[in-house]
């Protein structure tokens, strides 16, 4: 019988499945439809009218983990990131302690990912030092911010070549856009350059098997360095508390 309907039938025909076992009607934003190369949005009626009986889901989506009520920085390691993000900054953490740099670099190396890992990559640098801004010191977002250029301009005395991963993402010839040259000149000249190009000094790729990374060992570190509201990420009234709700609710109607 299925093998009858059109592909999208079909995919009409497992949303409904999807939204009768969800019990609220999960929508996208348009932000993730243009990911999926599509300018459109479902409108409120529609769906409505698509689903009877449903409402539009303004609460937890049941098909993510369940978040704490008054969640801290590691709850959105735990709950809300990708494996393989969270292993590649704490990686670069360990990396970054092991070489003995001082606490703020190594809370830039934990939380310069943030972005890729949990949230939108395209200006991944800018987003997750916009997330991170009110709870660490400046200097600790401005390198975040700034490793995204950062990385497309090697620095061979401070150790930092240019990686071949970007050659293989990218191709040999490729130009970093304006904004990202122009942010390369400002970081060059400032004062925390060193922080910001210790990021990448540490941004390693290779993902060593043997290599024992755990949060633990970075639990006192972002204690002393990561002003942890009590309301908790998302319900402490700053400037960014709805970019972590949004991470906690990501498909909420409005
Ligand atoms: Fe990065
Ligand atoms: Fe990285």
């Amino acid at each position: 019988m299925a093998n009858t309907l059109s592909i999208s039938e079909r995919a009409d025909a497992l949303e409904h499945a999807k939204i009768d076992e969800l019990g609220s009607i999960v929508s996208k934003s348009f932000l993730f439809n243009l990911a999926d190369g599509k300018m459109g949005i479902d409108g409120g009626r529609e769906l409505l009218q698509q689903y009877p009986g449903k409402r539009m889901l303004m609460g937890d989506d049941p098909r993510l983990p369940k978040m704490p009520a008054r969640p801290t920085l590691l709850d959105f390691f735990k709950y809300r990131m990708s494996t393989g993000g969270a292993y590649h900054m704490l990686q670069s953490a360990t990396h970054a302690l092991k070489a003995g740099m001082n606490e703020k670099t190594i809370l830039a190396c934990l939380l310069h990912d943030f972005a890729v890992s949990a949230f939108i990559r395209c200006d991944h640098g800018y987003w997750g030092a916009q997330l991170v801004a009110p709870y660490v010191d400046e200097e600790v977002s401005w390198a975040i911010k700034m490793h995204q250029a950062l990385r497309f301009y090697p620095d061979e005395a401070a150790g930092y070549a240019y990686p071949q991963n970007y050659i293989d993402y990218f191709g040999a010839d490729y130009e970093p856009d304006d904004y990202v040259q122009a942010d390369y000149e400002r970081a060059r000249n400032h004062k925390w350059y060193m922080t910001a190009r210790m990021i990448t000094v540490h941004d390693i790729y290779s993902f060593d098997p043997n290599a024992k990374v755990s949060m633990d060992d970075f639990v006192d570190i972002v204690g002393r360095n990561f002003r942890q509201p009590e309301e908790g990420l998302g319900y402490d009234d700053s400037p960014v508390a709805h970019m972590w709700r949004t991470l906690i609710r990501p498909t909420k109607f409005l």
